[in-house]
């Protein structure tokens, strides 16, 4: 076992990883002014990056030393993705020489363009490249090194069989999205397999996917036995969603945010974005704090019209505006960000059966 780990002997697999809180991994959303905007909110132990792309030609260290932006007091895990051996090797030492905690390899990415050059989830389906690709990097690297892993391409039959071959390539931890590829995000996602992999594999295993409330995932924790949980979406919808799952973890009551505090919230967020964004070609500032509110809106019962207002916005000064107007007026009983499913506008995960997760639809 990597002594990096929690090294004490005879420790179940799910109690050797040091951390309990994860934000997952996104694309275009987990850049490090939103990572830091989320790990001030409390409660989150390990920060992941989205994917640095490895290809065929030299690895360029500046992409690595760009993912590199800890968020003050945690744990960094930047992720790459590629299926060039020797470049991922490369990109291994790179990342644990310029002081990240965690190199992680993507293997869930379900988007065509990806699928198509036969990285991300395209990799599932080439279990000896796989095998090839990580033992490489474990090779290379004394670091931690862990694997995010689907369900499975078209299928979810040999999500253990995957998951046993990167378990046999050296990986100190695998993350699982229980979903197919061929889900994208459609369903719930199904924690039976999160259960499946922590009861059958010797290293820890994070599970991810659907935590909309933090009282529903420390239950499906409790119930697979997985040794952290890993949070995307319902993040970006309820930055709070660390916090309540810490405090109720200290048996404290969790933090019930209300429309004030949301407020606070975005107007700081715009604050973050506008020093990093403000020169960046593309949407810009106005564009983030947009897509950034897709999710937001999603926290309030009758959000839909909170999201129209704030999609008409031209400045930041209306954004503000429009933000400050809408919540500053919003009774306190709208919002669902408590950490129980009060309104339950979300689909949670499930361990059981289909039938579970429509009733809390
Ligand atoms: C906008 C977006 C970008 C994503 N980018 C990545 C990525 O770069 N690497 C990765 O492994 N997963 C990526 N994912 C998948 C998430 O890490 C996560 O597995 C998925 O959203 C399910 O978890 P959630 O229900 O907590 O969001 C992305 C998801 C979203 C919504």
């Amino acid at each position: 076992m990597n002594p990096l780990l929690c090294p004490k002997p005879g420790y179940a697999a799910h109690e050797r990883l040091p951390w309990r809180n994860v934000l997952a991994p996104m694309e275009g959303v987990g850049h490090p002014a939103f990572r830091h905007a989320i790990a001030a909110q409390g409660g989150l132990d390990l920060v992941c990056t989205e994917f640095v792309r490895v290809t065929s030609a030299p690895m360029n260290p500046e992409l690595i030393r760009r993912a590199i932006q800890p968020s003050p007091g945690l744990a960094l895990s930047v992720q790459v993705m590629g299926n060039v051996a020797e470049r991922m090797a490369e990109a291994a030492r790179y990342v644990s020489e310029a002081g990240a905690t965690v190199i992680d390899v993507n293997l869930g990415c379900p988007m065509p363009r990806i699928v198509k050059k036969g990285v991300g989830a395209a990799m599932l389906r080439q279990p000896e490249l796989l095998f090839d690709v990580l033992s490489q990097m474990r090779e290379a690297s004394p670091g931690l090194l862990s694997a995010k892993i689907r369900a499975g391409f078209d299928d979810a039959e040999h999500v253990l069989e995957i998951a046993r071959t990167v378990q046999r390539a050296g990986v100190d931890f695998i993350s699982v999205h229980p979903r197919r590829r061929a889900d994208f995000y459609s369903g719930v996602a199904d924690w039976r397999i999160v259960a499946l992999l922590a009861r059958e594999l010797d290293v820890p295993v994070i599970g991810n996917g659907d935590l909309w409330y933090a009282e529903s995932a420390l239950r499906l924790q409790a119930e697979t036995r997985c040794a952290a949980l890993m949070i995307g979406r319902p993040a970006i919808r309820n930055p709070w969603i660390f916090r309540q799952l810490s405090e109720l973890r200290a048996g404290r009551a969790p933090f019930e945010p209300t429309p004030l505090d949301l407020l606070e919230y975005l107007h700081g967020t715009v604050d973050r974005y506008v020093p990093v964004f403000r020169h960046v070609r593309g949407q810009g500032v106005l564009g983030k704090l947009k897509e950034l509110c897709t999710f937001v809106s999603r926290g309030i019962l009758g959000g839909a019209e909170f999201l129209t207002q704030v999609r008409r916005t031209q400045s930041l000064d209306e954004f503000r505006g429009v933000s400050e107007r809408y919540l500053a007026a919003l009774p306190s009983e709208r919002l669902d960000l408590a950490a129980e499913p009060r309104h339950g506008l979300e689909r949670v995960g499930t361990a059981h059966s289909n039938e579970a997760a429509a009733r809390t639809a």
